[in-house]
C-alpha cells in the first residue's frame, strides 16, 4: 500500500517529503482554506514541486462544462496534477471526457461500491472512499475500501483505491488489510505509524547501558 499526504500544509508536506515514504497528496477546499491562503493555484503548484507524485486538486464547479473547463486549466498547473471530481452523475460524466484526454482523475466522496465502480468504469485514475465520515455515520467504511478491491481485482479495472477521510492509525492498518493501493492519510497519523512507545524506552536502555559501561 502506498500513502498520500491529505493536507495542503507546505511546511508538513516539506517534512514528509523529507521522510522518503510520501508518494502522492490530497488536498480539497477545506484543507487549502485551513492554510489561509486565497491564492489556490499558487499553493497547488508549490506541492507539485516539492512531491513529484500525483497531487490531487479539487475542481469547485457543479455542471459538466464548468467542471471540464476548470479541470482542463488545473491540468496545465504542473504535470503531477491530479483532478478531484465528486462522485455525482455530472462528475462522472466529466470524469469520462477528462479520461478520454489522458487527464488523471481522483474520483473523490465516494461512500459505495456502486459510486466506485462507475468511476472506475468511467476512467478515473483513483476512487476516494472517505471512510472515517462512513464510520461517522455508522457504517463500516473499510467494509466499501474491502468490497472496491475485491471488485477491481475481479473485473481487472486498474482503476487504484484510494482509502481517505483517515482519521487514526487503526484506519491504516485496516486499510492495508482491506487491500488499499493507497491511505491518504493527515500528518499527524503519518507521524502516529511511526512512533512507538517501546521503542522509545529501548533507545533510551540501550542509550543507558552504554553510557554506564563507557563510563564504568
Ligand atoms: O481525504 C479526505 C479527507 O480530507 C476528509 O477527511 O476527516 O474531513 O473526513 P475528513
Amino acid at each position: 500500500m502506498r500513502i498520500f499526504l491529505d493536507t495542503a500544509n507546505i511546511d508538513q508536506i516539506r517534512k514528509a517529503a523529507r521522510l522518503g515514504v510520501v508518494s502522492g497528496i490530497t488536498t480539497n477546499p477545506t484543507l487549502v482554506a485551513k492554510e489561509g491562503s486565497a491564492d489556490y493555484q499558487a499553493v497547488i503548484k508549490e506541492i507539485c514541486s516539492i512531491i513529484p507524485g500525483s497531487v490531487s486538486t479539487e475542481v469547485l464547479a457543479e455542471e459538466t462544462e464548468a467542471i471540464l473547463k476548470q479541470a482542463r486549466d488545473i491540468a496545465t498547473w504542473a504535470p503531477n496534477v491530479a483532478i478531484k471530481i465528486p462522485a455525482t452523475t455530472v462528475g462522472l460524466e466529466a470524469t469520462s471526457v477528462l479520461a478520454s484526454e489522458k487527464i488523471e482523475v481522483n474520483f473523490t466522496l465516494c461512500f459505495s461500491l456502486n459510486q466506485a465502480l462507475l468511476g472506475a468504469l468511467a476512467g478515473a485514475t483513483y476512487v476516494s472512499i472517505f471512510v472515517g465520515r462512513l464510520d461517522d455515520a455508522g457504517h463500516d467504511g473499510m467494509e466499501i475500501v474491502k468490497d472496491t478491491v475485491e471488485v477491481f481485482k475481479q473485473y481487472e479495472l486498474s482503476t487504484q483505491v484510494i482509502a481517505a477521510s483517515i482519521r487514526h492509525p487503526q484506519h491504516c492498518l485496516a486499510a492495508a488489510r482491506a487491500g488499499a493501493h493507497i491511505a491518504t492519510v493527515p500528518y499527524k497519523v503519518l507521524m502516529q505509524m511511526i512512533e512507538h512507545p517501546l521503542t522509545d524506552i529501548g533507545i533510551a536502555r540501550f542509550l543507558d547501558d552504554w553510557r554506564r559501561l563507557s563510563s564504568g
